[in-house]
């Protein structure tokens, strides 16, 4: 099995334990980290909608806190023919914490897309700013 497969399978596997009663929309995540561990994110919704957080956050964050810091791809899973990439709160997340690395969409059909962060969030603000 590739890297990407392998990514994409845990992210599978996360999106089973998904807390989506609201939406029924379930989405899993998984990262890898330049240790080599990988980390897995499901949506844990809210009945005060707001407080949702997205797979792809659940995922960085769990990371994060376990100390690692250097991450080379997210990989993002749906039910859902079109791809369904991160939303711009994670895509802000993503980078800055991940930067530019490769975002793979994939769907339980096996249909798989790559793209940068960068082509998905161009000119984003970070701490170059402050
Ligand atoms: N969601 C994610 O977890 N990741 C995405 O990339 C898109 C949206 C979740 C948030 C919410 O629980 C549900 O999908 C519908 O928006």
């Amino acid at each position: 099995m590739s890297d990407h497969d392998h990514l994409i399978a845990a992210a599978k596997q996360a999106r089973e334990n998904a807390h989506a009663p609201y939406s029924n929309f379930r989405v899993g995540a998984a990262l890898r980290a330049t240790s080599g561990v990988v980390y897995t994110g499901c949506n844990v919704e809210n009945a005060t909608y707001g407080l949702t957080v997205c797979a792809e956050r659940v995922a960085i964050f769990k990371a994060i806190s376990e100390g690692e810091r250097g991450f080379e791809a997210i990989a993002v899973v749906a039910d859902t023919d079109a791809l369904t990439p991160p939303c711009g709160a994670c895509r802000q997340i993503i980078w800055e914490f991940c930067g530019d690395v490769e975002v793979i969409l994939a769907n339980l059909k096996g249909n798989v897309e790559t793209h940068r962060t960068s082509a998905l969030f161009p000119k984003p603000f970070d701490s170059s700013f402050l």
